[in-house]
């Protein structure tokens, strides 16, 4: 059968950071674990481009949603073709064919007596999109899901009838245990399930941005809620309700890649509307953690979102592939570091693999002129059982979605490669005539490298290729190689530029540092919305577990008061050193909260000559004026 891997679709409000690569460098792998065991798989990405979010982030910046959501859906799509990611569908939420397959969908389960119509209470958050009761908001405030302000929101909304379902997914929970993983989170989603499910509000009014209700409800006060809208995205580039070509089948064995934030529409309300529209449910839905930079989550405000592309534009695409994969366990969290980037390609990349390939050329090449044939393996017996075992190992980790214990294991082949080198010593054995046995050696270690290219495929397309134009191997060789577990006897080897050459971690940190990121032009009312005042800092504390952030009491003067503000700057400044400074700090930012902790504002830092953090800061002025 053929397989179906998604991404989730892409809010379009924010450009593309190192979470939205990671979901979809995983599914990448996903497909090309796929087709290298001959299995067919298509990919499908795409931008989320309706909601009031977007329609805010298209105001701020003076274009209508469609100059705004055009422009940023191009950055994705661009992105995903510089990275190379395998994708077959680029599905865009404001697209003709997705807009009446959405209107069909909300006609199907209306007829099927899934939607009426009602009112809602609650508090609405807009960075989620989702409505909160007030029992379940933080500090009777903010959203427990981001940390953002809610706002208060009585409307008429047409509702689908979640709570018919409830018993139908707990069964389908039960009947398949693993179609959630990791585990862990599947018994969260059930847990949730079995709190009871109310009717989901699945429209919206108040704004416009979003797909009109179907003509025959002759209803245009409403438009659908986001959600419904963008999870429907994942059927309707296959043709469901519109004319493209239908290719609803490829549903019928669909995998979901989603990050935990967003696991309970995947799991609770999209199999709920799929029961109602009498379509397949997904096979399998995969829940990944999230990275934090330096151990802070990341965050405009703060300023540390990491943009994937300048991550490949100084390491190149493979190394960070490698390390998104490698460094954490799947649905896990994960910090992602320069130093952690850099040691980790430097041991494995550079020391591990790298230096293989080089070493097997070199020796081919001053030995036996590159041209390695041998009669027999004899005397690497044991090695060769412990490659075969290592690799028989490999499957059940990538079934169980856990590809950093694949690469884990997969990297012991090279390690028993570099380790027989050193325990034969090849050059030792030329001395000494035993010639037969160097050539085994090294046709054993071509195979190593040609094994280990294929199965490395799926995480490092480019490097499996460029190995196996050194070692003229190709896919067709998977099965007899990997399946039937055989050797070749025969190499003739090409040079190739050496692999992933060592990268000096202070040098390319220091060009982050460096990097000028010149921003789009604003005009003068976009900047004057900004307000920027001088403030006093009255006290200033250290946040427990962090040490990053530094929790800062700011005095406006007697019109705006005293307002807390977290700062990144815990490296920098030690709280005594800061008493008493005069800063500048944005004051009119929505409040949020960095570990738990509201934030109101943003002081304004720079960097000096030493990558040092510095705060800006004004003598002689008056508490509150402003800066502009
Ligand atoms: N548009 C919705 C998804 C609709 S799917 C029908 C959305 N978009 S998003 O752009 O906000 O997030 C997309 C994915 O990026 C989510 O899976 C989310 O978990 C992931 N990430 C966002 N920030 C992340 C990190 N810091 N780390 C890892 N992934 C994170 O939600």
């Amino acid at each position: 059968m053929v397989k179906y891997v998604t991404t989730p679709i892409y809010y379009v409000n924010d450009i593309p950071h190192i979470g939205h690569a990671y979901t979809t460098i995983l599914c990448d792998m996903f497909k090309r674990y796929q087709t290298i065991k001959g299995n067919e798989c298509l990919l499908l990405t795409g931008t989320d481009e309706h909601g009031q979010k977007i329609e805010n982030s298209a105001k701020l910046r003076d274009k209508t949603p469609k100059e705004y959501t055009d422009e940023v859906s191009f950055k994705f799509q661009n992105l995903w073709n510089k990275f190379d990611i395998a994708y077959d569908y680029f599905v865009r939420t404001t697209n003709e064919s997705h807009d009446s397959g959405v209107k069909r969908a909300f006609e199907e389960m209306y007829k099927n007596g899934d939607i009426y119509k009602g009112y809602y209470e609650g508090h609405y958050c807009i960075s989620c999109e989702t409505f909160f009761t007030k029992r379940q908001l933080v500090d009777d405030y903010f959203c427990p899901d981001c940390g953002k302000e809610t706002n208060p929101l009585k409307e008429e909304s047409y509702f689908f009838r979640l709570s018919k379902y409830e018993k139908k997914l707990l069964e389908w929970y039960n009947e398949n245990p693993n179609i959630i993983m990791p585990l862990h989170k599947r018994n969260e989603v059930i847990k949730f399930v079995e709190g009871g499910l109310s009717d989901l509000s699945i429209t919206r009014s108040g704004f416009k941005w979003g797909i009109s209700l179907p003509p025959f409800i002759d209803d245009n006060k409403h438009i659908m809620y986001v959600w419904l809208d963008a999870l429907l995205s994942y059927i309707t580039p296959l043709g469901y309700g519109n004319d493209i070509p239908n290719k609803m089948y490829l549903f019928n064995d669909a995998t979901h890649f989603v990050g935990k934030d967003i696991l309970r529409f995947h799991a609770v309300y999209w199999p709920a509307f799929l029961m109602s529209l009498k379509l397949p449910l997904p096979k399998q839905i995969y829940t990944h953690g999230w990275w934090t930079i330096d151990g802070v989550k990341m965050s405009k405000s703060i300023g540390n979102v990491v943009n994937p592309d300048d991550i490949v534009n100084m390491y190149g695409l493979e190394v960070m592939r490698y390390f998104l994969i490698r460094e954490v366990p799947f649905g896990q969290d994960g910090d992602f570091s320069h130093k952690a980037l850099v040691d980790r390609a430097n041991s494995d990349l550079s020391d591990t693999l790298g230096n293989l390939v080089n070493r097997l050329l070199g020796m081919s090449d001053k030995y036996f002129d590159l041209n390695l044939e041998c009669e027999n393996f004899d005397y690497l017996k044991n090695e060769i059982e412990q490659v075969s075992s290592i690799i028989r190992s490999l499957e059940i980790y990538m079934v169980n979605m856990m590809p950093h214990r694949y690469l884990e294991e997969l990297w012991k082949i090279f390690d028993i490669a570099n380790v027989s080198i050193t325990k034969y010593a090849p050059w030792e054995m030329m001395k000494i005539g035993k010639v037969d046995d160097v050539k085994s050696l090294l046709v054993f270690i071509s195979n190593i490298l040609s094994k280990g290219a294929l199965l490395i495929y799926p995480i490092l397309p480019h490097t499996a290729r460029e190995m196996m134009k050194c070692l003229k191997v190709d896919f067709s060789l998977y099965n007899k190689l990997i399946e039937n577990d055989e050797l070749l006897n025969k190499f003739t080897l090409t040079k190739i530029p050496p692999l992933f050459p060592k990268l000096e971690a202070q040098i390319i940190i220091n060009r982050v540092e460096e990097k000028i990121d010149l921003k789009d032009e604003i005009n003068i009312s976009q900047f004057d919305k900004i307000d920027i005042r001088v403030g006093r800092i009255i006290e200033a504390l250290d946040v427990k577990d962090s040490n990053k952030l530094l929790i800062l009491k700011i005095d406006f003067g007697v019109n705006i008061g005293i307002k807390q503000i977290v700062s990144g700057i815990a490296k920098y400044y030690s709280p005594n050193d800061l008493k008493n400074i005069l800063v500048c700090a944005i004051i009119n930012l929505k409040p949020t909260k960095f570990m738990g902790i509201l934030s109101e504002g943003m002081v304004l830092s720079t960097k000096d000559s030493k990558g040092m953090l510095r705060l800006v800061s004004v003598c002689d002025v008056e508490v509150g004026s402003k800066v502009g």
